[in-house]
């Protein structure tokens, strides 16, 4: 599984070009990502680029490899962002957040002029929610009345906890997660928009119709859909 998450971040490079602004996602694909694109930089194969990150694990981790690192409010436009995903349908709509940083992951993949998502072959489905739940990110003291509206949905919610001694996940933003099951998610952009409309949330973790490009690590190589 390793050795396709860190095939996909290679193949990942060869869409980087000098002078780019380059969105750098959160996860353990996108860290081998910004390793390998550290070295292109350190070692001058690259100039003049520079990482927008979507969390502070990826922040360090830039820096920790030699990437020049900007806010968003820093720059004009962001040529492509680099992320993995938790699923991916065949229509290339994902469920993100595992790693509860999928606010601004979606604000900055949004933005960006080419979205760019690394998987392996695991993480493909034939519709969104068949394995894996939607995190949606939400003010704490929110947190219960949303879940309950969340039934509504034919759902269950749950909160995202660190451990039971240290209490909920604390998002980047200060926010709690809560962790959604569907039982069946048939139109995923329509959901998407629903669960934003609730009071209290902050954004969730479906990001329909937003990828440009999914590299999927497969046995017998890198796949291309796009
Ligand atoms: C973090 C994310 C990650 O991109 C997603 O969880 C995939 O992570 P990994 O590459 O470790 O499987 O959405 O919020």
């Amino acid at each position: 599984m390793e050795e396709l998450k860190r095939a996909v971040a290679r193949e990942a490079l060869k869409f980087i070009e000098d002078d780019m602004v380059v969105g750098l996602g959160t996860g353990s694909t996108t860290a081998y990502f910004i390793e390998y694109l550290g070295k292109l930089i350190m070692e001058g194969e690259l100039e003049d680029v520079y990482g927008v990150p979507t969390s502070h694990q990826s922040r360090l981790l830039a820096i920790e490899n030699g990437i020049p690192v900007v806010g968003l409010d820093e720059v004009d436009a962001i040529d492509i962002a680099v992320d993995g995903a938790d699923e991916v349908d065949p229509q290339m709509n994902l469920i993100k957040g595992r790693g509860a940083a999928l606010t601004m992951e979606k604000i900055i993949e949004y933005r960006a002029g080419t979205f760019l998502v690394l998987v392996d072959e695991g993480k493909l489905v034939e519709r969104l929610g068949q394995r894996m739940p939607v995190p949606i990110e939400v003010i704490p003291a929110a947190w219960r009345a949303i879940a309950e509206e969340i039934e509504v949905f034919n759902a269950e919610a749950e909160l995202r906890m660190a451990s039971k001694k240290d209490g909920p996940v604390v998002t980047d933003n200060g926010n709690f997660i809560l962790d959604a099951r569907f039982h069946r998610i048939d139109d995923p952009l329509d959901l998407e928009i629903e669960l934003n409309n609730i009071p209290g949330v902050v954004e969730n973790g479906i990001f329909a119709d937003i990828a440009d490009v999914v590299l999927v690590g497969t046995k017998d190589g890198v796949r291309k859909m796009e």
